[in-house]
C-alpha cells in the first residue's frame, strides 16, 4: 500500500480502530494508517480473517491488534475498544468501515434482511461512536470519527433499499455528531467511495449482477477505484493536514456522481 505524498510518521504516536479491518477497504486503510505510525486494532467477527490481515501489516513493522467482536453487539464493540485502550493507552481515531449487503428487490425483502443490514450499518455505527467517544475526546492529537458511506444511499439505490437507508442514517449521524463533538475537538466525516475494484462490494453488487463494464464505462476517470485510493483519503482525514475538515462527505468516486448527473 502506498503512502503516496504523506509523511511515513504523520500518525505517529496515534492509535486506531479499523471495524471490518481484515478485508477489502477496511484493510487497506489499517495497513495505510500503520505505515503512517498508527498503532492499528482491526476489529470484526472473522478472528482467523482478522489474524492473517494483521500478520500482513505487522511484516511491516507495525503494531497490530485483533479484536473479534460484532458490531452489532454494544457490549461487544465496547470491550474491542477497551481492550485497545488497554493495549494502545488511548483511541484517537475510529474508523467505523463495517458493513453488510446483498442485493434483493424491495418487495422479496424480508423484514430480518432490512433489520440486519441498518444494524450492522447504522447501529454498529451507533456503537462505534458511543465506545469511542470518552477516548476521542481525550485524545492529544483532538479525535477523529471516520463512517464509509455511499452517495448511492442518497441517489436511490435500487436492489439494496436497506444498506441505502443504513447509509442515509450514517452520514446524518455524522454531520450531528460533527456539531456535538466539534468543541470536544473530534472531527467527524464520511469517505463515499465509489465501486472499489477486487473488493467484495463490486462483487456483489456489481460483478454477480453483470453490471461491471457498464458500471465501470460510467466513471469519468475510466475505471473503478482501488483501496488505496479510499485509504489514502482516510490518512488525509486523520491527518493534521485536515485539521478544520469536520461535518462532511470526502467522494472518491472518479467523478462517478457527476457522471450520472450529466447523462440525459
Ligand atoms: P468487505 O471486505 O466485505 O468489508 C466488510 C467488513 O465488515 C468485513 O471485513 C467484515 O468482516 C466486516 N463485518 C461485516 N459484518 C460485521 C459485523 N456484524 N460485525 C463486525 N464486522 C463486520 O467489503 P468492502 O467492499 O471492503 O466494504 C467496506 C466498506 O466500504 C463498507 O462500509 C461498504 O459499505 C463501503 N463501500 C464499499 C464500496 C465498494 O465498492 N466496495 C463502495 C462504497 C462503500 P467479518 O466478516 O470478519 O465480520
Ligand atoms: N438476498 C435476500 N435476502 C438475504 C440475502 C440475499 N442475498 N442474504 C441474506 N439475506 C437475508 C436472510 O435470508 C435473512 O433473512 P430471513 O431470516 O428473513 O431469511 C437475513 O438477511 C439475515 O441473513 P443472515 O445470513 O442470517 O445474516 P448474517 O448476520 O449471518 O450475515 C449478511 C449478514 C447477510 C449481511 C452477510 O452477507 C454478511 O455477513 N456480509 C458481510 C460482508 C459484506 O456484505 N460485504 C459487502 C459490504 S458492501
Amino acid at each position: 500500500m502506498a503512502l503516496g505524498p504523506f509523511a511515513p510518521d504523520c500518525l505517529k504516536g496515534r492509535s486506531a480502530i479499523v471495524t471490518g479491518g481484515g478485508s477489502g477497504i477496511g484493510f487497506a486503510i489499517a495497513q495505510t494508517l500503520s505505515e503512517a505510525g498508527a498503532k492499528v486494532a482491526l476489529v470484526s467477527r472473522n478472528l482467523d480473517r482478522l489474524q492473517s490481515a494483521a500478520q500482513v501489516i505487522r511484516s511491516g513493522g507495525a503494531e497490530v491488534r485483533t479484536v473479534a467482536a460484532d458490531v452489532r453487539e454494544p457490549e461487544a464493540v465496547q470491550a474491542a475498544v477497551q481492550a485497545t485502550v488497554a493495549a494502545f493507552g488511548g483511541l484517537d481515531i475510529m474508523i467505523a468501515n463495517a458493513a453488510g449487503n446483498f442485493v434483493v428487490p424491495f418487495e422479496d425483502m424480508s423484514f430480518n434482511a432490512w433489520r440486519t443490514v441498518i444494524d450492522i450499518d447504522l447501529h454498529g455505527t451507533f456503537h462505534c461512536a458511543k465506545a469511542a467517544y470518552p477516548h476521542l475526546k481525550t485524545s492529544a492529537h483532538g479525535g477523529r470519527f471516520i463512517a464509509i458511506s455511499t452517495l448511492r444511499a442518497l441517489e436511490g439505490w435500487p436492489g439494496c433499499a436497506n444498506a441505502a437507508a443504513a447509509k442515509a442514517g450514517v452520514m446524518s449521524l455524522i454531520r450531528t455528531l460533527a456539531l456535538e463533538w466539534g468543541p470536544d475537538g473530534i472531527l467527524c466525516n464520511t469517505i463515499a467511495p465509489g465501486p472499489i475494484e477486487g473488493t467484495e462490494g463490486v462483487k456483489r453488487l456489481y460483478d454477480e449482477t453483470g453490471q461491471t463494464k457498464a458500471q465501470s464505462a460510467s466513471v469519468p476517470l475510466g475505471r473503478f477505484g482501488r483501496a488505496e485510493d479510499v485509504a489514502q483519503a482516510a490518512l488525509y482525514l486523520c491527518s493534521d493536514a485536515a485539521g478544520f475538515v469536520t461535518g462532511t462527505d470526502l467522494v472518491v468516486d472518479g467523478g462517478r456522481q457527476r457522471g450520472q448527473r450529466g447523462k440525459a
